[in-house]
């Protein structure tokens, strides 16, 4: 099946499942990504439901405006009941692999301030052992070698995503051949590196609810 349908319909099943909790002074957290953008756009007809968002990229935030959706500073939101975020690769216990679209650090900080990350994905995005999807390490741009050479030391291979620079100003580095056992201790070990910024290891608090669209429709799974 087409996967922008699969998109559509997983966005389609967030949006199913936050509706009866919407409130009029309720604050959305809007991840980054194509599916994200499904969710974004079919969040525009319920606009009026609550109060606003916000966002995990500048990307989003701007087509979040484009809709009249009010997008929020983090600083000034205490409550957030719902993130929704895509991934790049995910495992059964809601494990995830984020950062494709170099948004990881932004989609770490609001996902963990909201109370329920509804992780949305198509069925391709599922894999028994996380790792395959090269993961993204956000990298303050002087520390880019150092953190590179520790990275081997850790069994992966680090390719600097050139011409990339995150909302943050850092760079990327894609770590390609990362044996992924344990996520959460190498998500801490990754994150120890000075000069990281944060890893696109999503364990140590993994998603709360995984929407996954396939042939047969959407399935809920919950850890
Ligand atoms: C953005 O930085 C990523 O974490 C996205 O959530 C991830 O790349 C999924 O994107 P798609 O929905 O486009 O596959």
């Amino acid at each position: 099946m087409d996967q922008n349908i699969l998109k559509q319909q997983v966005a389609a099943a967030a949006i199913e499942y936050i509706t009866p909790h919407l409130r009029e002074d309720m604050i959305i957290g809007v991840g980054t990504g194509s599916t994200a953008n499904c969710f974004i756009d079919q969040l525009a007809a319920l606009r009026h439901r609550f109060d606003g968002t916000v966002a995990s990229s500048e990307a989003s935030a701007e087509r979040l405006k484009s809709h009249g959706i009010p997008v929020y500073d983090l600083n000034s939101v205490k409550e957030m009941p719902f993130y929704i975020d895509g991934a790049d690769e995910t495992n059964a216990q809601l494990e995830l692999i984020k950062g494709g679209g170099a948004a990881l650090t932004r989609e770490k900080i609001v996902a963990s301030v909201a109370r329920e990350f509804i992780c949305i994905a198509d069925e391709s995005k599922l894999v028994q052992r996380l790792g395959k999807y090269p993961l993204p390490v956000e990298v303050i741009p002087m520390a880019r070698s150092a953190v590179a050479r520790t990275l081997v030391q850790l069994g992966g291979t680090p390719a600097w995503r050139e011409g990339v620079t995150t909302d943050n100003g850092n760079i990327i580095l894609d770590v390609y051949d990362l044996n992924i056992v344990d996520a959460p201790q190498l998500e801490s070990a990754i994150n120890d590196i000075p000069g990281v910024v944060t890893n696109g290891l999503f364990a140590i608090q993994p998603a709360s609810v995984l929407l996954l669209a396939g042939v047969n429709g959407v399935q809920k799974l919950t850890r």
